[in-house]
Order: structure tokens, then sequence, then C-alpha cells
């Protein structure tokens, strides 16, 4: 289940945070039909003639089916980052480098082979292709995957768009390559990050492309906003912030509250900072920003108040292992009197959770889709 059989070694991996689930791994068909596909010389050579980037590896299959070649892993997510480190221990390849970066730092000129794992949605992928496009030359290899139901005319399209003539592959396994070739395109202004306003405010709020709610505001997250607490003190936490609205509105409601951005995405943390530059600048000294995994490394009784809209992904699986995990955190973080505010879909029973791990919760509004439940840490 967790060995992956490429064609000279195999691989021992997992995913972060693990998971009880046996039909989950840590890697999928798409990632073997990439492995498969490139051969050693032609990564030598590649790794001869410039540098290799991965983009969008889940949880480090292709980086360490890759090692001998030290490739540069680029993507958005510190978990799949974190995933990727305990693989490539597990693994025993600390006597090579390992490079990870985030998508929104710059990228090596000249790169000789692209690998992408092809994102969630097409706003990544045009993002990334766009900044791709500032760095290949036309001798660099570009080869996408992802599984035959992720790839649409419209992902074809953006490669063709933006990089150059793209053909595919026969499928494998219900998975599909994408081959680039690298041509003179008509320049494209990259659209990232988008701004939408938000309703009856001034606020005008910044979404980098991989960001939740990056169109419009979630309705969830406007039903919370609408019964935010008020006056509150100390130490308040946006948990899971995206492009932070919720934290930008907690601010202008709790005058005399610090407050902490975070999520376990690049892109999110950096949206957060940007809409609190961008619309309360003034704030700016009471505010800290933060990727991370849930509460990891925060402090246990430290917090006052924890605002959340829990996510229900982790990158393509459904699952609510992590808003589970944000919970138990919060149990531990949270002040005696501090409080968790979540705001729920209505069938996900948050708070048969929330009453199981704190004893108690309180529903302070619901309407035909969500409620927002508040639990008080005793
Ligand atoms: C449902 S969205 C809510 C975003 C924003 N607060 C809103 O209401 O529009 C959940 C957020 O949790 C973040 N997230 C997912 N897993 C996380 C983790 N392990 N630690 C921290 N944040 C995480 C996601 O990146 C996403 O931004």
């Amino acid at each position: 289940m967790n060995l992956l059989n490429l064609d000279t070694s195999e691989l021992t991996l997992h995913r972060y945070p693990s998971t009880n689930d046996p039909n989950l791994q840590a890697w999928d068909a798409a990632d073997e039909y990439l492995l498969s596909e490139l051969t050693a010389e032609q990564l030598q050579t590649a790794a001869a003639q410039g540098a290799i980037l991965i983009l969008n590896d889940s949880f480090g299959a292709l980086a360490c089916g890759l090692a001998n070649y030290q490739p540069i892993s680029i993507c958005d997510s510190l978990l799949s980052q974190e995933a990727t480190r305990r693989n490539w221990q597990t693994n025993e390849l600390e006597n090579h480098p390992l490079h990870l970066q985030d998508m929104l730092a710059p990228l090596p000129a000249a790169p000789s082979l692209v690998i992408i794992k092809v994102p969630k949605t097409l706003a990544m992928l045009e993002y990334q292709l766009l900044r791709l496009r500032d760095v290949v030359t036309p001798d660099t290899r570009i080869i996408a995957a992802g599984k035959v139901k992720e790839i649409h005319n419209s992902t074809l399209a953006l490669f063709e768009q933006i990089l150059g003539t793209t053909k595919t592959s026969l499928a494998r396994k219900k998975a599909r390559l994408i081959y680039t070739q690298v041509e003179d395109r008509p320049a494209i202004v990259n659209p990232y990050p988008t701004i939408w306003p938000l309703d009856n405010t001034d606020y005008q709020i910044a979404n980098h492309a991989n960001v939740f709610a990056r169109a419009s505001l979630d309705i969830g997250a406007r039903f919370l906003l609408e019964n935010l607490p008020r006056q509150k003190r100390g130490v308040m936490v946006d948990l899971g912030c995206g492009n932070g609205v919720l934290g930008l509105m907690a601010l202008e409601y709790n005058p005399e509250a610090e407050l902490l951005f975070l999520d376990e995405s690049y892109m999110a943390v950096a949206s957060s900072q940007l809409n609190v530059e961008q619309n309360r600048p003034q704030d700016l000294a009471r505010c800290r920003f933060q990727v991370g995994h849930s509460l990891n490394g925060i402090d246990s009784n430290s917090i006052d108040v924890i605002l959340c809209n829990p996510p229900f992904h982790q990158l393509q699986t459904i699952t609510d292992d992590i808003a589970w995990q944000m919970f138990r955190d919060a149990k531990r973080c949270l002040k005696r009197g501090g409080e968790l505010w979540i705001v729920g879909n209505r069938h996900l029973d948050y708070h048969i959770k929330l009453k199981r791990l704190f004893g108690g919760t309180e529903c302070i509004a619901s309407n035909s889709k969500f409620v927002i439940l508040r639990t008080i840490n005793r």
C-alpha cells in the first residue's frame, strides 16, 4: 500500500497528515506515468543542462523519485512540503539536497525540464503557466500529468495559449500526460491576485491564484461575518484564513485584539497580508501572518478567540480530518474561557465533534444551510 515500485528502485511513501483511510495513497497513477516516462539518460542530460522543476507534487513521490537529479519542488502547500521532507527521510535520501520552494518565490531561469502535476483549479494552472512563461526557453521540456477526468479542453487550451503547441498521451490507469513545446505566444497579462469588493464595506479583497473563495465571498464566510464576535481582547486567530476576510472584519470589530492569520497555503497567507496592508494599514502592527499546519507550534493556553471556516478538503480528497485536528488543537491552545467560533454546513454535524471535545457548544445563529457554533474552553 505504501510501496511505489519504479523501474530500478522502490519508494516507501506516506501521506502527511497520515490517514486511517486504507484507500488513500501518497501517489497516484499520474505520478507513476510521469516517473515511467523519463529515462535515467534523459534526466541526467536535463540535470546537466539546467534546473529540473516539479510543480504541485502532493506528497513528494515525484521529488523522491527524481532525487538523483536535484529537482526543485515548487508548490503552494506547507503540508505537501512537509510530506516531501518526511518521505525524503523515510527513503534515506538525506545525502541528496532537497530543494523546496513556494509558488510565489522567483523561479529559476531557463529550466531544462518542467514536470507539472495539473493542479485542482484552472486559476492555479493559469498562474503557474504564466509564471513559467517568463523563465522557460524553447529548449525547456514541459511534461504535465493528471487524471483523465481532470484534464479538460480548457486545461489543454491554457497550455496551448500560454506556452505553445500541446498534445496528450494515451491514457494509462486513468491518467494522461500532456506535452507542450514552448513557442512564441502573444503576451497575456497575469491577472493574479484577482480582486473583488466586500459587500457593505469599502474593502477590496485580493486573492492569489490558489486561494479559497478567489472569485467571490464564500457563503459560509458571509454568514460568519454577519455574526462575528465584537469587542474581544487578547489574541484572536483566523484559522485557515484563506484571503483573510474573517480576520480583516474582526480587526474592525475588535479594536483591542491582536490577530494571527494562519493557513497552510502560502498564497492564502500572502493574500491575507495584502488585504490588511491595503484595507486596514493602520492595524498592521497588531497582526501576524503565519504559514502553518492547523495550530502546530502555537503555545498551549495562549489564544483568546479562534475564528474558523474549516477546510473540507486536503488537496483533491474530501475529508474532515483537518477540521478535527483544528478542533483538537483549539482545545489545547485556547486559554480557559477562550472561545472557538465555527461556521459549517448544517449536515457536517460539527456540534457533535465539539461537544465530545469541549463538553458543550452553543448555536449562535443558523439558517437553512449553515450553523455558527461557539464553544468555550472551560
Ligand atoms: C473553507 S476555507 C476558509 C477560508 C477563509 N477563512 C474563508 O472563510 O473564506 C479553509 C481554509 O483552510 C486552509 N487549510 C486547509 N488545511 C489546513 C491546515 N492543515 N492548516 C491550516 N489551514 C488549512 C485552506 O487552505 C483554506 O484556506
